[in-house]
């Protein structure tokens, strides 16, 4: 099959892997890479200009810093298929890349490393995933994940920070995280963040601390931890990798963003859509216990996660190492703010500027 790259910045090797890709269900997540990648590297006080290149592995060394102290970040982002008309004549949407970028640097700057000019994120994503428009899946709740990364790339093992940097830009078609929903247990022991260090940005050291407490998700059959507070382990954080949202009743509740909360950019999202389809959102404490007692007395109670990735996954069981096993019946609320979200994600009801980011196909 051929695809017109008209004015594409792939040379013709490349124009040929990825031509010989052929999406097929299911998408999965990160079992297909996109053969091409972006790529710049600060060096001397500067960034260079973002290129194109192919998927290879990279030449470092063993003493590049990141692999030892960690200065390494990551951003999670979508490019979804334009299904409908509401941002007219973009092929592909990205979802509110702006907001990835000011996390990033927020992060970058957390770490030690050099911030990259908003613009020049947003034009490389531009740019990377109108060259690999094929990739992105035509079908809705499907999308091309895009995994913006920078490290410290210094080879040098004195404990400061590095003075080169690389900035990636990785890309694969793939599926929702969750399509059904999901069970999560409850993290008494371990703690995802402390107050003062890192759990606000998304550096990926926070994801090495937590995969000790996530060993037990598989041998229990679980699929995301629910993180506590580190002081007191009895108020609700988010999860392995989303924030969390409690309904009861007419109110639905966040915890509110501190120093070991990730500020997600789908949880501003439904914060701020939640008011206009009626609902009354609110950034307040809540305490695990209280979400338990609630179910336990009948209440009508939801629990869900948000975040690119996963959209909004509801609950369906509440576990932990008690022998808790607590099913939560209730989904009516997030099954709508999902779809809701996905229906603004592929183009088919506008949304609030800058959330719909149109890319033409090259
Ligand atoms: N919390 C954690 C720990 C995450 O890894 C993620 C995923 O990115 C989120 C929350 C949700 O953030 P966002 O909605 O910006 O993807
Ligand atoms: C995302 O939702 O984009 C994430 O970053 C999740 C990731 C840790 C797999």
């Amino acid at each position: 099959m051929t695809i017109a790259h008209t004015s594409s910045e792939l040379s013709p090797e490349l124009l040929n892997r990825l031509d010989a890709i052929e999406l097929t269900d299911p998408l999965g997540f990160s079992k297909v890479m996109a053969p091409v990648m972006a790529v710049a590297y600060y060096r001397d006080g500067a960034w260079e200009t973002p290129r194109l290149t192919g998927l290879e592995p990279m030449d470092l060394w063993p003493h590049t810093q990141a692999l030892h102290y960690g200065q390494a970040l990551f951003e999670g982002m979508k490019a979804y298929r334009n299904l409908g008309d509401a941002v007219p004549g973009a092929s592909a949407l990205l979802f509110r890349p702006f907001e990835h970028a000011r996390r990033m640097n927020r992060t970058a700057l957390r770490l030690g490393m050099p911030e990259l000019p908003e613009q020049v994120y947003v034009e490389t994503l531009e740019r990377l995933v109108s060259a690999v428009d094929k990739l992105v899946p035509n079908r809705q709740g499907q999308s091309l994940y895009l995994r913006p990364t920078m490290f410290g790339a210094t080879a040098d093992l004195s404990v400061v920070p590095s003075t080169e940097f690389c900035f990636v830009v990785l890309a694969t078609p793939s599926d929702a995280f969750f399509t059904a929903p999901i069970s999560a247990w409850i993290e008494r022991l371990f703690s995802r963040a402390g107050p003062g260090g890192t759990g606000n940005v998304k550096a990926a050291g926070n994801y090495a601390a937590s995969f000790a407490a996530a060993a037990k998700l598989g041998e229990k059959g679980f699929h995301q931890l629910l993180w506590l507070d580190a002081a007191t382990h009895t108020q609700l954080e988010e999860f392995t990798a989303m924030n969390v949202f409690v309904r009861r009743g007419d109110r639905l509740l966040t915890p509110p963003l501190s120093d070991t909360i990730l500020a997600g950019i789908t949880r501003d999202s439904l914060l701020r859509l939640g008011p206009t389809l009626g609902l009354d959102m609110r950034e307040e404490p809540v305490a695990v216990d209280e979400v338990i007692d609630a179910v336990r007395s009948g209440e009508e109670v939801e629990l869900f996660g948000c975040g690119t990735g996963a959209v909004v996954a509801p609950v369906e069981l509440l576990g932990d190492d008690s022998g808790l096993r607590l099913p939560l019946p209730g989904r009516e609320v997030a099954s709508r703010l999902r779809q809701h979200m996905l229906d603004l994600q592929h183009g088919l009801i506008p949304g609030p500027e800058g959330w719909q980011w149109p890319v033409p196909k090259s």
